[in-house]
């Protein structure tokens, strides 16, 4: 099973996108191992740093290197996406040559409770990725109108039009992973 690591872009504890985040995770049991990166306890971005790497640097850099894939999962702040998310991707793209992201396939959806559901955040988030060497899906596109009656307490989707349009993102993604991950050095055909 293909291991996803997850950056949801809120740190509150009721985040709607961390739990849009289990509810793709639910849809993808058995084909995708969703696995949460802990990004409140990352410091901000400091090159002094580098030289004795702070722990949960460490631990980020080793999540993200170590999956086969990245979801990101983001809400939209001011038009744009949070701090906290690019704080991670700027850690992740350092010490020079040591880019986590390179080459990694990458998922990017988010929620709002506004009709706009969070995409102008979105189109930043792009273009941040595409520099970072992320390999973006770019369809099918998931801005999200969130309302909550469209999920049950425990994450899943109890409307039927809302669970086939994740689902059919879930599936598209793990294809997507699929085709666009590199080969394995030692691989025997
Ligand atoms: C927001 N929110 C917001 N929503 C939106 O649709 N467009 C926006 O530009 C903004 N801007 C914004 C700025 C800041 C600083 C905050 C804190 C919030 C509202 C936002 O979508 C809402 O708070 C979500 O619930 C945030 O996502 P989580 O934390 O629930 O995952």
């Amino acid at each position: 099973m293909k291991k996803v690591a997850v950056l949801v872009g809120s740190l509150r504890k009721d985040s709607i996108n961390r739990k849009f985040a289990h509810s793709l995770g639910k849809l993808a049991k058995g084909r995708l191992d969703f696995h949460f990166v802990e990004l409140g306890d990352v410091p901000m971005y400091n090159d002094d740093l580098l030289a004795d790497m702070p722990a949960p640097v460490a631990r980020l850099k080793s999540e993200i290197a170590s999956a086969d894939a990245v979801l990101f999962v983001s809400p939209e702040y001011n038009r744009s996406f949070p701090a906290v998310l690019k704080n991670a991707i700027d850690w992740g793209t350092r010490p020079y040559g040591k880019n986590v992201f390179a080459a990694k396939p990458g998922g990017l959806v988010g929620t709002s409770p506004g009709a706009g559901g969070a995409g102008t955040g979105q189109n930043h988030l792009k273009s941040v990725l595409n520099v970072v060497d992320v390999v973006l899906m770019g369809q099918p596109e998931v801005y999200f109108h969130y309302k909550p009656e469209l999920f049950a307490e425990d994450g899943s989707v109890t409307d039927e039009a809302t669970k086939a349009f994740l689902q059919r993102y879930v599936d598209r993604f793990v294809q997507w992973i699929e085709r666009t991950s590199e080969p394995k050095v030692n691989a025997q055909p």
